[in-house]
């Protein structure tokens, strides 16, 4: 992710470059928040990456979406146990589930992705992102789910720069 920035080494093992830089309003969407790689390895590698500076809370937000109905606060209690490094009760672990939310919805059908853009978009808006916005896709899905997935984002979640 340190490669999405133009920034010397060490601003970024400071962290300092990214926070600086002028690619700003990142959305980080987790498909497949609800399973065992999400929690595991995605969302604590995004916490380590979160502790080293590396994203902002300014400008970040992290957006889960699967098909599991469960609230924002059960999805930020099932990852809270995962997050390495620091203590998971540490301010700088719940400042970092602050950050995320949930969206339900299927892989198959425009609904439950027009949700999650709508709750993206709204984000963006609040932050003024104007033709700054980037969006970033993480699958951690089974592959047979994978084209369903990318014909649905590339149909109701691009960005509209
Ligand atoms: N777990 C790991 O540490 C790990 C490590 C390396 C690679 N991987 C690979 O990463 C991918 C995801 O792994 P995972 O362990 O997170 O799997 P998982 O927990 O079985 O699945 C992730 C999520 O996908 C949804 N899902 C599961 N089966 C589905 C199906 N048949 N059709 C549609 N949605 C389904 C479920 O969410 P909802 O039901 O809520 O939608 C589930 O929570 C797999 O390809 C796996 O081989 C996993």
């Amino acid at each position: 992710m340190s490669n999405l920035v133009g920034t010397s080494s060490s601003e970024r093992n400071s962290g300092e470059g990214f926070i600086q830089s002028k690619c700003r309003c990142l959305s980080i969407i987790v498909l497949g928040a609800s399973g065992d790689l999400a929690k595991k390895k995605t969302f604590p590698a995004l916490f380590n990456l979160y502790n080293k500076g590396f994203l902002d809370s300014y400008d970040v937000h992290i957006f889960g979406y699967a098909r599991t109905k469960i609230t924002v606060d059960d999805l930020r209690d099932r990852i809270r146990g995962f997050l390495k490094g620091k203590d998971e009760k540490s301010e700088d672990a719940s400042s970092f589930l602050q950050l995320i939310k949930y969206v339900s919805g299927s892989y198959d059908s425009e609904d439950g992705f027009q949700a999650l853009d709508g709750e993206i978009f709204e984000h963006e808006s609040l932050m003024n992102c104007g033709t700054n916005s980037r969006r970033l896709f993480y699958l951690a899905l089974p592959p047979s789910v994978y084209l369903s997935v990318c014909k649905m984002i590339r149909n109701c979640c691009m960005n509209q720069c």
